[in-house]
């Protein structure tokens, strides 16, 4: 980072730094070292402080006169304690500054630039406060490191009357020291700091404090284990300095803390009146909380943001399968399975939960909108129900990361509720048509408003009344049909939704599981508002769409053999295996049961010469989520594979028509797109390139395909796997299949 910065700055004249505590000497010292400046000269009203500055070489030099040292200097860095700040201020505004730059450390910044305001008419617009989040216990001098700031967070927060090339000076001192730069408003830095840093400080001061001085003698702390030190960790820290960060960030800090103290208080209650939900509430939240900051604070969702990793699949080629494998459970019934146990009356328990991304993301949601839900551990889930009417409003906009379930599904069941909600996801997910849902739900007196073109977010009004409908689904969706049977929950009378083909029908089942009445006739599913929901166990089989990988990787591999145990083969979602068997894979459905009303069985599968075939149409649904699979099938099959009327496919988490076409044309197999489906022939496959465009399913897709393959494959883009599949690598590996992530 040292070297590109440094040719960047032209060599500057003199930095003073003002304060040669911890965070003025590391910066002193770090510039040095980069040798940005031809010296670095130090101020401090401690002389000592001065004499080790110079002897550790934090500075070139020292200089007792402010005016000597700071008249002609480039850059002059303010790193006094904070109330020490507007002294400083008054002087230097009194001295003739010209161009030179200023700039500052102080924890809080609406103080100081208040003061600023006041004191620097001249030099305001090249005042650039800043603030470096990089505290430690340690002070002094003496614990300076020119190394401090590394991949530490520096918010700079200029004001509207900052020259922008003051700032983007200080922008670049910051970023040769290795910091990641951040610019914020003024006050939204105070607000941010006082709950972060401010607000923890003061409950550790207050904490430690407390318990000392009501124990006799210091004794009981001879019994405090890890969690009482790690919680106390920061009041050892500068008594003086936060004396001074208080008294400056004091708004920002009595509002956080009178937050804070309502919360103390509710939690007191819950104590008090052995309110065991309402503690359990607060604690799973804080914990997938607290797992959300420590990825954050471990820099890796941090980092990963700043420079779009693109995660990629490198896949060898040949091999064969073999083994006995439990592929994770369903994501359709794990979303399904924490929406209604989160409205049943009592508690629902889920077992074999898919513990992936998008099912986490309704999980989330939920717990947002106030539902206590513990797990997931090991697939199993704890859902304590609040009813059909006990949601409460979220925080803030859901965020559904890559789920199209989780949207569509829940826009229906929000549409419904006395508060309004927004509904967001990320780039896939934004690009995603949402009218197939926001329109009929408007004709059942939904008020939604959907971004340009249908797309994501969604606002959704609250407290509207709803009344049922009867309503033709235009395309074959199961998530239309289940959002709007949700949404029927609520609606006056009853609500039926019509299908053209039959799709997956889990929202029928489950919601007759959770003892609320259903009829199904024909291609015909009708609720009725006024029933309610009881608790019930769930368990989940494992997904047939992620069995679906290696059913086609042991149908083409030759040589292998390969059981898949306890897969769901819900009639409505076997079009997968009718295809395959079409095809001529040899696929036997052995020990077949019924779990908790979906049936189940152990798929054996081993490899067979596949031929291509017109795939029929009507299966189209029934293997919906498998076709990229399944065109890798058809690309080791004899012969010619056409699909037709599979147009839904181009709006999945990716154009999955397309984007299989170029990731099989890559790798040297015949496919040509059609405006509904696609004509692969089969033929030799060779290696290569391919991006899967962030869809799971393609990736795991190409991964199956190196089977085949002459040469190895690199898929890119594939950190999505982990929203249907989490463990999609290890299980490859176990049974065969050469992939791996690159590098690793
Ligand atoms: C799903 C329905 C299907 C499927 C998706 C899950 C569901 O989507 O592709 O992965 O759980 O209801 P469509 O309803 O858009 O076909």
């Amino acid at each position: 980072m040292t070297e590109p910065m440094a040719a960047v700055i032209k060599p500057l004249e003199r930095l003073v730094v003002i304060g040669l505590g911890l965070i003025g000497g590391s910066f002193a010292k770090g510039m040095r070292e980069a040798g940005l400046f031809r010296e670095v000269v130090g101020v401090d009203l401690d002389a000592e402080s001065c004499r080790l500055a110079v002897e550790l070489g934090v500075v070139d030099r020292c200089e007792s006169d402010l005016a000597a040292a700071c008249v002609g200097a480039s850059v002059i860095q303010l790193a006094v304690p904070i109330l020490a700040m507007e002294k400083l201020l008054v002087s230097l505004g009194r001295l003739p500054l010209g161009e030179t730059v200023l700039t500052d450390v102080g924890s809080a910044k609406g103080n100081i630039l208040r003061a600023a305001r006041r004191e620097l008419a001249q030099q305001l617009p090249r005042f650039v406060p800043g603030h470096p989040i990089a505290g430690s216990e340690q002070s002094g001098v003496e614990a300076a490191k020119g190394n401090l700031f590394r991949r530490h967070k520096v918010i700079l927060t200029p004001h509207e009357t900052c020259e922008p090339a003051a700032v983007e000076l200080v922008d670049q001192l910051w970023r040769a020291l290795g910091a990641d730069v951040e610019h914020m408003q003024v006050e939204h830095h105070d607000e941010v700091l006082a709950a972060t840093s401010h607000l923890p400080h003061l409950l550790a001061f207050g904490l430690v404090d407390s318990l000392a001085k009501r124990s006799e003698n210091l004794e009981i702390f001879r019994y405090a284990a890890g969690g009482f030190r790690d919680f106390t960790r920061i009041a050892g820290s500068d008594p003086l300095m936060w004396h001074d960060i208080f008294l400056a960030n004091r708004e920002a800090v009595l509002h956080i803390l009178d937050d804070f103290r309502d919360d103390l208080d509710a939690l007191r209650n819950a104590v008090d009146t052995q309110d065991g939900h309402h503690l359990l509430g607060v604690f799973t939240r804080a914990r997938v909380a607290r797992e959300h900051f420590s990825k954050i604070l471990a820099r890796r969702a941090y980092v990963d943001a700043m420079h779009n990793t693109d995660l990629i699949y490198l896949a060898m080629p040949g091999g064969k399968v073999s083994g006995r494998i439990r592929v994770p459970g369903d994501k359709s019934i794990s979303h399904r399975s924490i929406m209604l146990g989160s409205l049943a009356e009592g508690t629902t328990e889920v077992e074999g939960f898919l513990e992936g991304e998008d099912a986490l993301a309704t999980l989330q949601a939920f717990r947002d909108m106030g539902v206590v839900i513990e797990g997931p551990h090991h697939g199993r889930v704890t859902i304590h129900g609040v009813g059909l009417h006990g949601l409460q409003p979220p925080p803030g906009p859901l965020y559904l990361g890559n789920s199209g379930t989780s949207m569509r599904l829940l826009s229906g069941l929000l549409a419904a509720q006395p508060f309004d909600t927004t509904l967001t996801g990320d780039a896939s997910l934004s690009k995603r048509p949402m009218n197939r849902v926001a329109k009929p739900l408007r004709e059942m007196g939904a008020v939604i408003e959907t971004g340009p073109e249908g797309r994501p977010p969604l606002q959704i009004k609250g407290g509207q009344r709803l009344t049922g409908m009867d309503y033709e689904m235009p395309m074959a969706s199961a998530q239309v049909k289940s959002c709007l049977l949700l949404a029927g929950l609520y609606a006056a009378g009853q609500t039926s939704v019509t299908e053209p083909a039959p799709t997956r029908d889990h929202t029928e089942r489950m919601l007759q599981g959770f003892g609320y009445p259903v009829t199904v006739d024909g291609n015909v599913a009708t609720v009725e508002s006024g029933h309610k929901l009881s608790a019930c166990h769930i368990e989940v089989p494992a997904d047939i769409s992620s069995a679906a990988f290696f059913l086609v990787a042991a149908s083409i591999a030759e040589g292998s053999e390969l059981v898949l145990e306890h897969v769901g083969i819900n009639p409505t979602r076997t079009g997968v295996i009718d295809i395959l068997k079409l095809m001529g894979a040899d696929i036997a459905l052995e020990n077949q049961r019924e779990v908790g009303g979906e049936p189940v069985a152990d798929l054996r599968v081993r490899s067979a010469k596949l031929k291509g075939i017109d795939i029929p149409e009507d299966l189209v649904p029934l293997a919906i989520d498998e076709f990229p699979v399944l065109f890798v099938a058809a690309a080791c099959a004899e012969g010619r594979t056409v699909l037709r009327g599979a147009e839904e496919l181009r709006v999945k988490e990716s154009d999955r028509i397309q984007v299989m076409a170029d990731g099989l044309q890559a790798l040297g197999v015949k496919a040509e797109p059609t405006p509904d489906g696609i004509i692969i022939d089969g033929g030799p496959m060779g290696g290569g390139e391919v991006i899967s465009h962030g869809d799971h399913r393609i990736a795991m897709s190409f991964s199956v395909a190196s089977l085949r393959a002459s040469a190895p494959i690199r898929i890119h883009d594939c950190a999505n796997v982990a929203t249907s599949f989490p463990n999609f690598l290890g299980l490859a590996a176990q049974v065969g299949i050469r992939v791996a992530e690159e590098g690793k």
